[in-house]
């Protein structure tokens, strides 16, 4: 048994772009920071290649970026949320600016900005081609190593939630590198920036350990959970049997390169006005049509980009030198995988969640902005201005301890704990891609549904797979409600958007158990 501990910091959990941001605000409130990993390129924020999207030329508006939010996020988007992120990009972009970050400009010192599908101008502004998420990272890592009310604790992980009635007064944390018994650390308020679910499915861009932790133990503690079926595939992972598959980034698609198949046909072209630049969920499910038909679709960079491929887009370079890819010579095999969840914690303007002291802002959030289909690079955009946002909240709900009184803390992890079993979580990993993916059916999702109360029944005690699979159950039990398809949401059986249901989902947990309980039950 480990000594629980008790601190005044506020505790971040996560330590990605929304985790580091956060803590950069909030500063000199003293904040303690739990990461999985050392500070570094682990989290997704890291992996983002296109950058952050904000209307920073002098022919685009914040108006023009909201309008492109709520028509790619297919009838869902909460308009309030879309202009007010929109409003607040240009003041983010020029504050990383300051703090660092090196985006590109061109010979007049302008931000050179990539055109991504579903804007409407050229609206992404990126660093070294698709290496945004990294060097933005860098960035705020430096800052925050420099900052003396952030106290990082390294390879520790979040667990669950400790409540007392509706409030959050606490969070269990363990070794994320070796097994050890749980501490609980005691606190004023947590704030969860500890990313997305796209690791539930076997086909994912997102790095090894997002896997929807975050947002189940959230779920578990009693935080409602909005637009949970709202998964976004990539339509442009490279397929060259990696896990994580890498990404080639919808920027080379804004800058001319096409998509074929193995007859070489541009399949695009007959199926949206905008071809390869179609809002992200409707080049998914091509891409996904003709990998299913096995007529391989691949990303053809050559004549949009020859040689210069390897220079301007280094992360895809990299990826195909390892897999013995020579894009200036062929095209890149690609398929789809799952890249960003629309749903999680339901959050309101200030970052707040439906329990007491608990904040959320990243892809562990679900603000509103997305609706049913994200916009390119719209996540860091909306990580950047809800830590701000949750940061001003938290400073001004609690008050912050007297200097000095809010040391650093070292807990001591005791020998305990439980390894995860490998082959239970890769089975809910291939159920949630067999019946919860890109296509989904009643039958599929009933299937889904039976098959994670049975995993959850094999390991009763194990935490952190009992919260991987809280939410995989809210996607697979709100998928199952939602009787049309909208945006990432496509049901065989309901293949039309139903005017009637044109609004955001909210379940808790309990809720969503009740609906697995009566399918099981029924099957
Ligand atoms: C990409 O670069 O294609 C991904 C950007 C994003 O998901 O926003």
């Amino acid at each position: 048994m480990s000594t629980p501990l008790s601190t005044d910091r506020i505790v971040i959990v996560g330590a990605g772009l929304a985790a580091l941001y956060a803590a950069l605000e909030l500063a000199p409130y003293p904040v303690l920071m739990i990461s999985p990993e050392p500070l570094g390129l682990g989290a997704s924020s890291a992996w983002a290649q296109g950058g952050v999207a904000a209307a920073m030329a002098k022919t685009d508006s914040a108006q023009a970026h909201a309008n492109d939010t709520e028509s790619a996020g297919a009838g869902t988007v909460d308009a309030e949320v879309a202009e007010m992120v929109t409003r607040m990009a240009r003041s983010h972009i020029l504050d990383l600016t300051a703090l660092g970050a090196p985006f590109d400009r061109d010979a007049e010192g302008n931000y050179v900005m990539s055109r991504e599908a579903a804007h409407s101008a050229a609206r992404v502004v990126r660093v070294k081609g698709d290496q945004a998420g990294q060097q933005i990272m860098e960035t705020l890592i430096e800052q925050v190593r420099a900052t003396d009310s952030i106290q990082v604790l390294e390879n520790t992980e979040a667990l669950r939630l400790e409540t007392s009635g509706n409030a959050v007064c606490g969070v269990w944390i363990r070794r994320a590198d070796r097994p050890s018994a749980p501490v609980l650390i005691s606190c004023p308020g947590v704030l969860l920036a500890g990313g997305g679910s796209g690791g539930l499915f076997a086909h994912t861009t997102n790095p090894p350990r997002i896997r929807g932790q975050v947002i189940g133990f959230a779920a578990r503690a009693g935080a409602r959970i909005a637009d949970a079926e709202f998964v976004q595939f990539h339509p442009t992972a490279v397929d060259c049997g990696e896990d994580p598959a890498p990404l080639a980034t919808e920027a080379l698609r804004g800058e001319g390169a096409t998509l074929i198949n193995a007859d070489g046909i541009r399949f695009m072209v007959d199926q949206h006005p905008d071809a390869e630049l179609a809002p992200r969920d409707i080049v998914a499910r091509a891409i996904f049509a003709e990998t299913q038909t096995g007529r391989r679709p691949m990303l053809d960079t050559r004549e949009a980009l020859g040689a210069d491929v390897l220079t301007r887009f280094p992360a895809l370079a990299e990826t195909c030198a390892r897999a013995g890819i020579d894009p200036v010579k062929d095209a890149i095999p690609v398929a789809v995988a799952a890249h960003y969840h629309m749903g999680g914690i339901e959050t309101d303007l200030q970052g707040r969640a439906s329990l007491n002291r608990l904040w959320v802002s990243g892809e562990a959030a679900s603000t509103g902005l997305h609706g049913a289909n994200r916009l390119a690079s719209n996540g860091l955009l909306e990580a950047l201005v809800y830590a701000r946002r949750a940061a001003a909240d938290i400073a001004a709900t609690l008050t912050p301890p007297a200097q000095g009184a809010a040391p650093e803390l070292h807990p001591d992890f005791a020998a305990g704990g439980q390894e995860m079993d490998s082959t239970a979580v890769q089975d809910l990993r291939q159920c949630m891609t067999t019946h919860v993916g890109m296509r989904r059916d009643e039958a599929g999702l009933k299937q889904a549904l039976l098959a994670l109360s049975e995993l959850e029944a094999a390991q009763p005690n194990d935490e952190a797979f009992l919260n991987m699979c809280a939410t995989a159950t809210l996607i697979a039990a709100c998928a199952l409600q939602r009787r049309e398809s909208r945006g990432g949401h496509y049901r065989d059986d309901y293949p039309q958007a139903d005017p009637d249901l044109a609004q955001r989902s909210h379940m808790t947990l309990t809720e969503a158990r009740a609906i697995r309980d009566r399918v099981t039950r029924s099957l």
